[in-house]
């Protein structure tokens, strides 16, 4: 997947595209690129690696223009190099694209295309796409036809932005299961994949839908449908957020700046929420009780789903099933029936897997819920019914308060059905929802002292090659996690496990220099775990028992989170695994915010 912004207005275009690429970045970043128009013809420029490598081309080039648009790559066709970068010029240099997604026929249009004697200078989906549009320009009226002559063609996903040459000052755009959003400003217009790339200059928003393509220009747009090019009008809407969510506010970085928001995402999902010891979610008071909940995600939003399972099993007595969207969306779901709810979560709400899933469950009449923190977005879009996690934008390539923002939805949902289906205590429900209250305030107080131990862990344990993460429980995907967040910001080898199934064979990986993180925490599953962590400790492991004060644990470190009642302490114990990787990165000096090899939403199988 990749980050693209066009933009038709009175400023100085290649800044304002640079810096919306910059807010983009976190899509992908191994090389990146810019169009503008120029006296003759579209400048285009690219390079290879991030940003600063393309902005060091253009300290040398007088980009100077009105109407501009960029790309930030994530590689999915052919390997990141500069040759590859976008944007695509057609043979004919008459039309410049940028694309995110992919076009799944593209080898059968390049082999027509490469007939009639068209070459090819890159391994991209994307070049082929703007000589296909050229070929088309042969033909049809105008560049707009000819566009969405090419998009009829082409099969698979994308979000793309057109610069034609004939028409200096418009950019084309089109989107097909790929996210792309309209931003409208006074005698300026944007387009771009995500809001904060355009948010400094304007909160005006349209969420374009699949088929849809849009002339912008600096006096205004208009948009089209694919199939016949008639006209539609969609509603603006306002952004409540501000720049300042979308910046790292004087944090090191933004996965930091995100872990401490953790106790601000709280208060605020709870807000609104809970009432007089009562849980308010009315998007789901029209649904029935689910008999069967399947929940499907991917990454961190399949660990908090895992995590859910425990409490809506326990609070809400709702039978549930969690499964990998990647998995879920080829397997033959016998067990889905009508009356049942699938649960698809997504931070993004673009992920391509989960999307796809989500189509499944429809195709097979089940009833579908979506639970995304991006407003708009495709998984928002599609479901019959959306809770909205108000984590606020999470730029951080590495997921942390989405997650937290998830498990809080999650318990919500789980008091929510459990008073619906009257299976659980009013007396119990009222002091939980009390519970949960005081968790901003217990999280803001304590995060300071984690990061402090964090930071020290981190030094002794730096130098692992392999670690375990072990938890029973709803401590079991929160091991999962700890193991993800190791790995994918520090490269270290992480492995999450129920701490019950060591002995049936991962324990004999155990010795010196492999280390155990375990969660210990103060519940009804303690004593399983501390044997758990002695079979660890009796094979000479090392073993780090995250725990709560007046535990009785023996561990070579132990360390000490606030103590909160029954599942409510996953909430302490997540933002402590995430500073633990995070401070280990940081430590190892890895790229906290863009890990190797990553971008932020997969929207490509
Ligand atoms: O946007 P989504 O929640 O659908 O994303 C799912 C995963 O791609 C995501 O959680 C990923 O695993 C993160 N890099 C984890 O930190």
């Amino acid at each position: 997947m990749c980050g693209i912004i066009g933009y038709a207005g009175q400023r100085p275009a290649v800044p304002v595209v640079m810096e919306g690429l910059h807010r983009l970045e976190y899509r992908g970043y191994d090389s990146a690129g810019v169009a503008y128009v120029r006296r003759q013809g579209i400048g285009v420029l690219r390079a290879q690696g991030k940003l600063m490598a393309l902005e060091e081309k253009l300290a040398s080039e007088s980009a100077v223009s009105m109407c501009a648009m960029g790309h930030t790559r994530w590689a999915t066709h052919g390997a990141p190099s500069e040759r590859n970068a976008h944007p695509h010029t057609s043979n004919d240099a008459a039309f410049v694209l940028v694309h995110n997604g992919i076009i799944e026929n593209y080898q059968e249009i390049k082999a027509a295309l490469t007939a009639k004697g068209y070459v090819f200078h890159s391994e991209t989906d994307t070049e082929v796409l703007v000589n296909l549009i050229a070929e088309y320009a042969k033909t049809e009226p105008d560049a707009l036809h000819a566009f969405a002559a090419a998009l009829r063609e082409a099969r698979g996903a994308y979000a793309v932005c057109l610069m034609a040459r004939d028409e200096p000052g418009v950019i084309y755009a089109a989107r097909m299961s790929a996210p792309l959003i309209l931003g409208l400003g006074t005698g300026e217009n944007f387009v771009a994949s995500d809001i904060p790339a355009f948010l400094p200059y304007t909160r005006q928003v349209v969420f374009l839908d699949d088929g849809d393509i849009v002339r912008l220009s600096a006096s205004g747009h208009d948009i089209l449908r694919l199939e016949d090019l008639s006209s539609v009008v969609r509603a603006p809407q306002t952004i409540q957020w501000d720049m300042q969510a979308a910046q790292k506010g004087g944090y090191r970085h933004f996965m930091l700046k995100e872990i401490f928001e953790q106790p601000r995402v709280l208060a605020d999902g709870l807000s609104g929420r809970v009432l007089d010891g009562d849980v308010l979610l009315t998007e789901l008071d029209a649904l029935p009780v689910p008999r069967k909940l399947h929940i499907v995600a991917c990454g961190t939003s399949w660990h908090s789903a895992l995590w859910g399972r425990y409490l809506l099993e326990h609070w809400a007595k709702v039978a549930t099933q969690v499964e990998i969207a990647s998995e879920f969306r080829y397997r033959q779901t016998l067990l889905l029936e009508k009356d049942d709810l699938v649960l698809v979560i997504s931070q993004s709400g673009e992920t391509a897997d989960t999307l796809a899933a989500l189509r499944v469950a429809k195709e097979h009449g089940a009833q579908t819920l979506g639970l995304c923190n991006v407003l708009g977005s495709s998984i928002a879009r599609e479901s019959q019914a959306v809770l909205y996690t108000q984590a606020g934008p999470e730029i951080s390539v590495a997921s942390t308060k989405a997650m937290c923002s998830q498990m809080l939805m999650l318990a919500l949902m789980a008091l929510y059905w459990g008073r619906r289906k009257g299976c659980l205590a009013t007396e119990e429900r009222r002091a939980i929802i009390a519970d949960l209250e005081k968790l901003p305030i217990v999280l803001e107080q304590a995060l300071p002292a984690m990061q402090h131990k964090a930071r020290e862990l981190s030094r002794k344990y730096a130098q692992a090659r392999n670690f375990f993460y072990l938890g029973r429980g709803h401590c079991y995907p929160l091991a999962l996690e700890g193991a993800l967040k190791l790995k994918e910001l520090s490269y270290i080898h992480a492995e999450g496990y129920a701490a019950g199934e060591m002995k049936h064979g991962p324990i004999a990986l155990i010795d010196p220099v492999f280390p155990a993180f375990v969660l210990a925490l103060n519940d009804s599953m303690l004593p399983k775990v501390v044997s758990n962590m002695e079979e660890v400790q009796a094979r000479q492991g090392k073993v780090i028992a995250l725990t709560n004060a007046g535990v009785k644990v023996q561990a070579e470190d132990v360390w000490i989170i606030p103590d909160m009642p029954g599942f409510l302490s996953g909430f302490a114990a997540l933002p402590a695994l995430q500073l633990f990787s995070y401070e280990t990165a940081d430590y190892l000096g890895k790229d906290v915010d863009q890990p190797r090899n990553l971008a932020k939403s997969v929207t490509v199988e």
